[in-house]
């Protein structure tokens, strides 16, 4: 990829959305094409965060939000155009995996797919959900032989659970259906307790991966964490607010917390790095994924 020159201008907006400086890079017949494909996309982060990252490190390349609907033909198109590289977010990450290539044995274990590198022509698959949540929390706390609580058992729960278990973690999952998340405990090699044994069991983490507290349901909390040990470290998936009442009220009982921006950027990052093969900006890619919240702001309510 080449590198060349980005440059920043005051961009204002026919919405009535508020003057942002943002940073463009010239775009010519060899810049190199990413995005998402997802449905709905309207309140993705990726192309804040991603174009940032790439203008930051000087290198030719654009990142789009496409909504998605016609997989097929869009993988068809990653071929064809060529696309470098593709994020794969809901509802497509498990269906994605039939389009590919190849796919790396973390991504093939967890059984979801959500970042696409086009290695001329391969197209291989990769899940950097549960890379991106280790990292968040080992800004924090070493998780190896640490207690666990994963609290959910869809699709992040999964990719985080897995990535627990793969390192050392003893892993608890709770869920409100004990069906789904005995499932899950099983398939994982993790245990299945229910939501109100959480504060018992004395847990060193606690992971909300549920969409509990999302905008506009600001309020709400998954499980009350007051009763948790101080010396547990408290994340939640949830970053619309980056502050989610869980983590507030953990931050109160005197918890060290791990937002959901945190786990979003390393995810975002490790994506950059197997698509560029350089190391991410992470402060970048957070202030630009912050700034895309913002201006969202409203809109928001995935
Ligand atoms: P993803 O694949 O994105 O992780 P998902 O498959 O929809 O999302 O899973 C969401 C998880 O959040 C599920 O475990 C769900 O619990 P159930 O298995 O009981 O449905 C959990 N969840 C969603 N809303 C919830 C709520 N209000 N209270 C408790 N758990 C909730």
């Amino acid at each position: 990829m080449a590198k060349r020159n980005s440059f920043s201008i005051a961009c204002w907006r026919v919405n009535p959305v508020p003057a942002v400086r943002r940073s463009f890079t010239l775009i010519d017949t060899s810049t190199a094409l990413y995005g998402v494909f997802g449905d709905p996309v309207a309140h993705s982060l990726g192309p804040a965060m991603h174009n940032q990252a790439f203008a930051r490190a000087g290198l030719n390349a654009v990142y789009l939000a496409f909504r998605v609907r016609d997989l097929a033909g869009a993988m068809a198109g990653v071929r064809g155009l060529p696309m470098a590289g593709v994020s794969i977010t809901i509802p497509h990450k498990v269906p994605v995996m039939e389009y590919l290539d190849e796919i790396d044995p973390e991504a093939r274990a967890i059984g979801a797919v959500n970042t696409v590198v086009n290695r001329d022509g391969h197209l291989m698959g990769y899940n950097t959900d549960s890379r991106g949540a280790l990292k968040a929390l080992g800004e924090k706390i070493d998780p190896v032989g640490k207690t666990a609580a994963v609290i959910g058992a869809g699709g992040a729960a999964r990719a985080i659970g897995y990535g627990l278990v793969k390192i050392g973690a003893r892993v608890l999952i709770f869920n409100r259906t004990p069906e789904k998340g005995r499932t899950l405990a099983r398939s994982l090699g993790a245990e299945f307790h229910g939501l109100a044994d959480l504060a018992g069991l004395r847990p060193d983490i606690v992971i909300n991966t549920t969409p509990v507290g999302m905008a506009p349901a600001r309020d709400a909390m998954v499980v009350d964490p007051s009763g948790l040990a101080p010396a547990a470290v408290v994340m939640d998936i949830v970053y619309n607010p980056v502050e989610t009442a869980f983590l507030k009220a953990a931050r109160a009982a005197g918890c060290r917390v791990v937002d959901g921006l945190t786990m979003f950027v390393h995810q975002g990052a490790a994506q950059f790095e197997l698509w560029t093969g350089r190391k991410a900006s992470l402060n970048v890619m957070r202030r630009a994924a912050l700034q895309g919240l913002e201006l969202l702001g409203g809109r928001f309510h995935a």
